[in-house]
């Protein structure tokens, strides 16, 4: 199913097919990596509606990426439930094995990183997440396992990615 049968179909659950903005916008996203301007105008013209209103919508939610992110985007909670079950550390450790910082991809565009707050799961901190996936109560030795197990798998490549 290509990605307007997807947004139709979805589409039609709506009063107003404007109204799945947000659900289409995570289709795109899904599709092409991340919210690159051709993905933003695909979903414009699928909803009818104006380039700029989709634009608006995927720029105000962190969910929505508008910028290139990693097959794998990690996303470490730093909040206070966390940082006391030792994120900073975890943190400092991707980056030093990644060889990147918080805000940027990897050069094979397979890893990127961003801190976020509360990820809603305090009571299993610290919290990464990955892509979809929580990864709770994480120890520095499963990091680098996890880490090492990604870098090896494949999820195949998509459309707007740009490797740096
Ligand atoms: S503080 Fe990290 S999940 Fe709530």
């Amino acid at each position: 199913m290509d990605l307007r049968q997807e947004i139709d179909a979805i589409a039609g659950n709506y009063p107003d097919r404007r109204s799945a903005v947000m659900p289409a916008l995570y289709l795109a996203q899904d599709k092409y990596g991340y919210l690159c301007r051709k993905a933003l105008e695909e979903v414009a013209d699928i909803l009818d509606l104006a380039p700029i209103r989709v634009y608006e919508v995927a720029t105000f939610y962190t969910l929505f990426h508008t910028e290139p992110v990693g097959r794998y985007h990690l996303q470490l909670c730093t909040n206070l439930s966390c940082m006391l079950r030792g994120s900073e550390g975890l943190l400092s450790q991707m980056c030093q094995e990644l060889e990147i910082e918080p805000g940027q991809v990897t050069a094979d565009g397979q890893f990127s990183i961003t801190t976020v707050e509360c990820l809603g799961s305090c009571g299993t901190a610290p919290v990464l997440q990955v892509n979809d996936r929580y990864y709770e109560d994480l120890a520095p030795e499963e990091l680098s396992r996890l880490l090492q197990s990604l870098a090896l798998s494949d999820r195949g490549t998509r459309t707007c990615r740009k490797p740096r």
